[in-house]
């Protein structure tokens, strides 16, 4: 319990430094969470603490020992790109070590959530050697730099934003995976490749089912589909894998159930889930 133990006492430091400059009011509400990617800093910091921003990103960048400090904001759009405010130092760009992998990104731009630290580790021991995987929405290489590197898979890595296709590229380097992991830079619906691949990874959320009929495309008869979405509460244990079902079946597909696993919450009465369905060309 390092970890723990450390956080216990950075957490006083902190408070102990920051109550010579802020209200003293402020100073029990001040974050006690954080995420921290490589040497750059999350922090998660409400309205009222704005007009002290930048001494109190000082103050934690100097404590935790990391160069840069973002503000957390929200993660939107097709791409799932976040937008956080830089509040201390200037370059973004880190890298992020886990499991004995390299995640080089820019933690200002690219989503890395460490919620999703137990399907990263998950997908190290899920693959075999002999598999070809299929990654529709690589990202940085988050889910496949694992099965790459751990499983010792062939992958397929599709990637659209070129920004963190840039990111993916230089993390099959840096991994030393660039013999069995191939990144491409389009819409994976653009993707010619057809009955290939043994296993597809679908690590998006909110619109994922959209790419259901392309994912069938690429599988191989008997494939296995690791399909992620967001599912309000009250359509849970059904959803998602109905919705998957039922337009497995609309494209001449069976789909069966083999592992279904919660995420994390994704918003209020909202969860991100993982779904593994195997599928069966009928
Ligand atoms: C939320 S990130 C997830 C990364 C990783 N799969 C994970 O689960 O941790 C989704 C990625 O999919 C990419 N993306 C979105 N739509 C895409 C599409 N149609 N084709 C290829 N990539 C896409 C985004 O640019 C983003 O990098």
């Amino acid at each position: 319990m390092e970890g723990t133990k450390k956080t216990q006492l950075i957490k006083p430091r902190i408070r102990q430094i920051l109550s010579k400059e802020l209200p003293s009011g402020l100073i029990s509400k001040l974050p006690k969470h954080w995420v921290q990617i490589g040497d750059v800093l999350i922090l998660p910091l409400r309205e009222e603490f704005l007009p002290y921003k930048r001494e109190i990103a000082e103050v934690y960048a100097q404590v935790l020992e990391v160069k840069t400090v973002l503000r957390k904001g929200r993660i939107l759009g097709e791409l799932r790109e976040p937008h956080y405010e830089v509040i201390y130092g200037d370059d973004t760009v880190t890298v992020h070590r886990e499991n004995g992998i390299l995640y080089k990104l820019d933690a200002a731009r690219i989503m890395f959530s460490p919620a999703n630290v137990k399907e990263r580790i998950r997908m190290a021991g899920i693959a075999r050697p002999d598999e070809l995987v299929v990654d529709m929405f690589a990202g940085i290489g988050h889910l496949s730099l694992p099965i790459a590197k751990h499983c010792g898979a062939r992958v397929i890595a599709i990637e659209k934003n070129p920004y963190a296709f840039k990111f993916l590229v230089e993390n099959i380097e840096l991994n030393g995976v660039q013999d069995r992991m191939t990144a491409y830079n389009i819409d994976n619906r653009e993707f010619p490749g057809e009955g290939i691949a043994d296993r597809i990874l679908m690590g998006y959320v909110i619109r994922t089912h959209e790419f259901i009929p392309k994912a069938l495309q690429i599988a191989k008869d008997g494939a296995i589909i690791h399909y992620h979405n967001t599912v309000p509460e009250r359509l849970m244990p059904g959803e998602p894998f109905q919705t998957f079902r039922r337009i497995a079946r609309e494209h001449g597909y069976e789909a069966e159930k083999l592992n279904e696993l919660v995420i994390k919450r994704y918003s209020p009465g909202v969860w991100h889930v993982v779904v593994d369905v195997k599928v069966f060309k009928v």
